[in-house]
């Protein structure tokens, strides 16, 4: 009886806020306002270009940071790695140097992926950094190092694991197929397991410092995979959700323990509030601004360099300088932040592919990070011309362009911008652009819209990978 009359309560309540019953009765982690998130995220919604570093015992395989369960390894196979597991030429002076000169603002580095192998000196765990022969704690001076450089660190964490003996198999265990294997792992105590991730998480959140960002990896609720018959499967135990990693009770910790951190959002917490901050469209670029329920989200793209996170031998698919300045462009042009990977070796440097990228990157943006800082989507009504990107600085009013094309012609018409330039500008090199209203011939019927102007672009492209135009709007 009282559950209905609680129910009915509900039923009206939700029906006086426009929200579902079920989302009503949701758990809330965070009841922040948004003015409070906004102030909370700020760094976060400047800093724009991000490092992500994947580095771990995976890296000696150096054939992928999933090799184990691609080869479908055992516990007991992989274990050689851990016991090698060296890397002697480990300087984070260097990788943070090196981040700093490319432009990242930041850096995000993996402190257990899902082989389960922390690389820090855990209380929690045996299969850990301090156990290898190399012996030592890997992020205390990690984190050091980054912070002295001026960047700002976050951790990822896996909460998948493949060698923690209570996390219960599912279908993205390496032993998955192996039914043995499967039935003697049924009865695990997922609870042990939770505890595990809650108590590993707590180190991280306290013993290192300020951590501005966490990436917690990931969730797999049922109708995840689709009907891809390497992975979907009709036993309910295919699966991994929020009930399984104790999501809502770790965010709620993390929150407590680091109340100015940002999280993403692979903790199957997507209805709950404060269960996560940004999403995370991963190796491919939304064609514009993601939106959920209508709404613009926070979101922060991620991509590697070469094919693998992890560093991998002489892969083919390297991304050049160019494309990666592309990327980074594209991304702020959509209102996102972009975290860029690196794998490095297992000797602990970054390898000449990714050390070449970075320079050419650095080379960008030393001249041109004045129109990714700080910036975002260009308001409404500025029309990009064709093959450029257009950001904007809210707190300047200047709006960018990027040529990824340099014209033909040197005629470069600007639809939606007559009245609004005040003065304009390549940026690398502060040299005046001159603009002017198009002549509209008397005798033609040409039609040139009434707000439209054309710049005028010297002949030559200026020798920058993807000049930039500067345009100080008028207020
Ligand atoms: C995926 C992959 C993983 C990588 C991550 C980065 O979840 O499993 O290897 O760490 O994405 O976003």
């Amino acid at each position: 009886m009282t559950r209905v009359t609680d129910y009915l309560k509900l039923l009206i309540v939700a029906f006086l806020l426009g929200v579902s019953p079920q989302a009503a009765s949701q758990t809330v982690i965070s009841d922040e306002t948004e003015a409070q998130k906004a102030e909370r995220m700020q760094w976060w919604t400047e800093a724009r270009l991000g490092m992500f570093i994947h580095w771990g015992l995976y890296s000696l395989g150096a054939r992928h940071e999933w090799l184990m369960k691609i080869e479908g390894m055992t516990d007991a196979e992989y274990r050689r790695y851990f016991e090698v597991f060296d890397p002697d030429l480990y300087d984070p002076k260097q990788w943070a140097k090196a981040a700093k000169e490319a432009g990242f603002k930041w850096v995000v580095v993996t402190t257990k992926h899902h082989d389960g192998f922390s690389l820090w000196d855990t209380e929690y765990s045996d299969f850990k950094v301090t156990n290898t022969p190399y012996g030592k704690d890997l992020i205390k001076p990690f984190v050091e190092a980054f912070r002295s450089e001026g960047l700002r660190v976050g951790f990822y964490y896996s909460v998948i694991d493949w060698h923690h003996p209570d996390n219960r198999v599912d279908v993205l265990h390496p032993q998955w197929r192996n039914e043995d294997y499967v039935a003697k792992n049924m009865g695990r105590d997922q609870k042990k397991y939770i505890k595990f991730v809650r108590n590993q998480v707590r180190e991280l959140m306290t013993n290192y410092g300020e951590i501005t960002e966490l990436w917690l990896d990931y969730s797999y609720p049922p109708g995840a995979f689709g009907d891809n018959p390497n992975r979907s499967s009709d036993q309910d135990w295919a699966f991994k959700t929020a009930e399984d990693w104790g999501s809502v009770e770790l965010v709620k910790m993390v929150r407590k323990l680091q109340p100015g951190i940002v999280i993403n959002d692979r903790l199957d917490l997507n209805d709950t509030p404060g269960g996560w901050d940004f999403v995370t469209p991963e190796q491919y670029q939304p064609r514009e601004w993601p939106t959920l329920n209508g709404k613009r989200v926070a979101w922060e793209g991620v991509h590697t360099i070469g094919d693998s996170w992890g560093y991998f031998r002489g892969e083919p698919g390297w991304k050049s300088g160019r494309q990666l300045i592309g990327l980074v462009i594209d991304t702020v042009s959509k209102g996102g932040n972009l975290l860029i990977n690196v794998g490095p070796t297992a000797r602990g440097v970054f390898d000449e592919h990714a050390m070449d990228r970075l320079a050419a990157l650095g080379r960008w943006m030393k001249y041109n990070n004045r129109s990714i800082y700080g910036n975002t989507q260009a308001p409404e009504g500025f029309k990009a011309p064709d093959n450029t990107l257009l950001t904007y600085n809210p707190r300047t009013n200047r709006l960018y362009i990027h040529v990824l094309e340099w014209p033909v012609l040197q005629a470069f018409y600007l639809d939606g911008f007559g009245g609004k330039v005040k003065y304009a500008q390549l940026l690398h090199d502060a040299s005046e652009l001159g603009f002017r209203d198009p002549y509209r011939s008397p005798e033609l019927d040409e039609e040139i819209p009434e707000n439209t102007i054309i710049l005028d672009l010297p002949a030559q492209k200026p020798n920058v990978e993807i000049p930039v135009i500067e345009l100080f709007l008028n207020d």
